[in-house]
């Protein structure tokens, strides 16, 4: 039998989970966990590049992602699952990468400067840009390398960091003559993004998302209050489900050919309204997320299970990263 590929990917602990992160990222997880040997890990250092100074829900956040994580079946007995600061040799490994990663390489990191954009718009006064912050995308390559992944499931946002990283490993491959690390690739998410409610971007500070752990009454309400097809007055007016960007394109994501063809007909027939579509949509989301939904209130009510699940999964990370430590301190020739 050939060696599972490596697969690392992470996420910031930014609290409750949607939908968005559901299809755009946990499904795809889910899937591949089976593919590939993998880490997940919950970035709370990167959390802490930006938020340096509102760590009082930190915890918090870090559990609710663990929690939706485990019930959207992202499994432990498939997936090394650790908290990124409780595997303390990819901290260590940063300091290598940051000595060998020019200045301006990180400088010219497109995402980087978005964050420093939203930084400053934020009002943050003191904070404009911390040297933590300019470090993200090398602590990003430390993450990559201290597993020696061969690739990286991530949105096309976070490709010039995969690209980042092959670039910090040729040049640590380089100086320390060593073909040590192997030169990760993205391995992209076919996913479409999930639109939020209003039809904007999914996100949680639009408040505009729908959350896994929300209950079935908040869900219905929430989709119930979604924009349609603005030309359509009466019940009975031929509906267009291409102007109906938000609720056709829920259908299209929660339902299997056969109904998505059922709403358009009668849509541009009018001969469905669209409150009656929507309730009719808000009952089959809630159906699919009822399994996720109450695995995640019996984790919910045993946090004591998810820090355990938390802990093996670092303890277990952190004997694999020590092992590339070690080939990292001897190539670099360290005392
Ligand atoms: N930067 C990623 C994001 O904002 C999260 C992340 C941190 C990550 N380290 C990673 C993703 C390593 C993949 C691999 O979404
Ligand atoms: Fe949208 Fe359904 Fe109304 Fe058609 S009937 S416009 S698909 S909500």
């Amino acid at each position: 039998m050939t060696e599972k590929k490596r697969i690392v990917s992470g996420m910031r602990p930014t609290g409750k989970l949607h939908l968005g992160h559901y299809f755009g990222v946990l499904a795809n997880w889910k899937k591949l966990q089976s593919e590939y040997d993998s880490y997940f890990f919950i970035a709370d250092w990167h959390a802490l590049t930006t938020k340096f100074d509102a760590t009082d829900t930190l915890c918090d956040n870090v559990l609710n992602v663990a929690l939706d994580w485990l019930a959207c079946g992202i499994d432990p007995e498939h997936s090394t699952i650790y908290v990124q600061s409780m595997v303390p040799q990819i901290a260590q490994l940063h300091i290598y990468l940051s000595m060998i990663t020019p200045q301006n390489w990180v400088e010219r990191d497109p995402t980087l400067k978005d964050m420093a954009r939203a930084l400053r718009e934020g009002g943050h006064s003191e904070a404009q840009v911390s040297y933590g912050l300019l470090g993200y995308p090398v602590l990003m390559s430390a993450d990559i390398m201290m597993f020696n992944a061969h690739y990286v499931p991530v949105g096309v946002d976070q490709i010039p960091h995969v690209e980042l990283t092959r670039d910090i490993i040729r040049r640590f491959n380089n100086t320390y003559k060593t073909d040590f690390f192997i030169e990760p690739e993205p391995l992209l998410t076919q996913i479409p993004l999930m639109k939020g409610i209003d039809g904007n971007k999914m996100g949680k500070s639009f408040n505009n998302d729908i959350k896994i752990s929300d209950d079935e009454e908040t869900t219905t309400k929430k989709i119930m209050s979604a924009i349609t097809d603005r030309s359509r007055l009466r019940r009975d007016d031929p509906g267009h489900p291409e102007d109906c960007e938000v609720v056709f394109d829920y259908w299209k994501i929660f339902s299997d050919e056969v109904k998505i063809e059922e709403i358009e007909g009668l849509c541009r027939m009018g001969q469905i309204g669209c409150a009656q579509c929507k309730r009719e949509l808000a009952k089959r989301v809630n159906e699919l997320l009822a399994p996720i939904r109450e695995k995640r209130r019996q984790l919910c009510e045993n946090p004591k299970v998810v820090r355990e699940i938390l802990l093996e999964g670092s303890q277990k990370a952190q004997k694999d990263a020590q092992i590339v430590l070690d080939k990292v301190k001897e190539v670099v020739r360290m005392y």
